[in-house]
């Protein structure tokens, strides 16, 4: 049996990572203000998508979970949202037809803005000040006035997430989500002439869909094929916020976090008697935990049994990110002591927090070949294992940035500066993500013909 538990128990525990709020008074009065607004999400959909993750556990559905490293203020528009969630569509129209199962699609918004930093201060032109801990916390300016954390924020990003969020509803059922627009870009994409490569699963995409129009299945005929549901998630760091907009679901009269549909647990704060263990353990919410290279199979297996010891199908995703060249050396000892717990848990793949490296330029990039590397080593790890690759987390944008390196249209490092917008840490642009979809659609296509084979 697990103790009871309540929403404001991770105040007795070590914290990290958190701000120390100068104004204490300030903080509780936007804190009791958060604790009367709505909640974000309704807990039936964070049920609904915790069933829908128990069947990505089974391999009968694919996690593509993805959006930006931190959200900001500043780079708030319907626009960005509109694109970010376009390129996510587009990818999953091509995993699904590479998987042959539904994609689960979670963003990384509607509330993704506070950073864990690797150290409390930083030094810009010669001057140290309190590191910027994403838009929730503090101000990315340089001067000592922005680094300040700032309770107010709270409340900005709240309605921030609550117009995203609404515009994103309005997106999956309003007819923008319509298969057949969604794959039209996609063809665009194709016909970049370093995109042979991925015509053809495109062409054949669009042959299933005149088949299904032939057939009379079409978005008139199937609601399915013109809305999608599309989920939100964000680290739950910052927990002042995460507490004021916790809930009781009226039908369970468990608690749910109200601020997304999943949390997650950073690398940095997944200290098994920490704050935010603690918190996450209480919400009946799916829970992302990212396992790195530090992760042990004890921790591991402390950490599964506090946050899901029911061993609940679809509550646990695993979010592994190692970096190139080292998920052998670290995913077959997590498999393993998942195995010997028994755990259900959903295996996920971020090949992007391994494989952050700094440019000759001074930028921070990720080659896309190391992020591809990486989704390759975690499926092939799989493949060894017989265990279930069950999705990807990646940092991306639907806009043309240039953040990352290489990818079909081949950003270098001389061409970083060029449209370098990331508030944290560097983004795939939309090219880049969609060519990534592709590339783990292979794999996707890869492992559904091995398992034919083995039914045979
Ligand atoms: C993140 O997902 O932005 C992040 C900080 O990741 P990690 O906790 O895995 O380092
Ligand atoms: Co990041």
């Amino acid at each position: 049996m697990t103790k009871a538990w309540s929403k404001s128990d991770w105040r007795a525990k070590p914290r990290v990572q958190m701000p120390d709020y100068p104004d204490q008074a300030a903080l509780q009065g936007v804190e009791a203000q958060l604790a009367k607004y709505p909640p974000l999400v309704f807990a039936g959909e964070a049920r609904r998508l915790k069933k829908e993750l128990a069947l990505a556990a089974e391999g009968k559905a694919f996690l593509l979970q993805g959006g930006d490293c931190a959200e900001s203020f500043a780079e708030f528009s319907a626009d960005n949202i509109r694109d970010t969630f376009r390129v996510m569509l587009q990818m999953a129209v091509v995993l699904t037809y590479g998987a042959k199962v539904p994609v689960i699609k979670v963003g990384r918004m509607a509330g993704q803005f506070a950073k864990p930093r690797s150290a409390p201060t930083e030094v810009i032109g010669g001057v140290e000040y309190p590191s910027y801990r994403g838009d929730i916390i503090n101000g990315f300016d340089a001067t000592v006035e922005a680094r300040m954390p700032d309770p107010q924020r709270m409340l900005q990003a709240y309605t921030q997430a609550a117009a995203s969020l609404n515009l994103l509803r309005a997106f999956s059922t309003g007819g923008f989500a319509d298969i057949h627009r969604v794959h039209s870009w996609t063809l665009g994409f194709a016909e970049h002439d370093k995109a042979e490569r991925y015509r053809e699963l495109s062409n054949r995409i669009s042959d299933a869909l005149d088949f299904m129009n032939a057939a009379g299945v079409n978005s008139e005929t199937a609601h399915e094929l013109s809305r999608v549901d599309f989920y939100t998630s964000h680290e739950a760091l910052l927990l002042e916020y995460e507490e004021a907009l916790c809930r009781i679901d009226s039908l369970t009269g468990q608690p749910v976090a109200g601020s997304g549909h999943m949390i997650w647990i950073g690398d940095r704060t997944r200290q098994p008697d920490g704050a935010h263990v603690e918190f996450c353990r209480g919400v009946l919410n799916p829970i992302g935990l990212k396992c790195g290279p530090s992760t042990t199979a004890e921790d591991l297996k402390v950490l599964m049994a506090k946050l899901n010891p029911a061993n609940e199908a679809g509550r646990l995703t695993l979010i592994a990110r190692f970096g190139a060249g080292k998920v052998g050396d670290h995913l077959p000892r997590l498999i393993k002591a998942v195995r010997e717990e028994g755990a259900n848990v959903v295996w996920s793949c971020d090949p992007m927090h391994g494989n952050t490296i700094k440019a000759a330029s001074g930028y921070k990039t990720r080659p896309f070949d190391s992020v591809l590397r990486e989704v390759r080593e975690f499926f092939a790890i799989h493949k060894a294992e017989g265990t279930i690759p069950g999705g990807v987390h990646f940092e991306m944008t639907g806009k043309d940035v240039t953040e990352c390196t290489g990818g079909l249209r081949a950003v270098t490092d001389e061409n970083l500066s060029d449209r370098y917008h990331t508030a944290c840490d560097p983004r795939l642009n939309a090219s880049q993500s969609l060519e990534l979809a592709f590339l783990v659609a292979e794999e996707l296509t890869a492992r559904r013909e091995d398992q034919r084979r083995v039914a045979m």
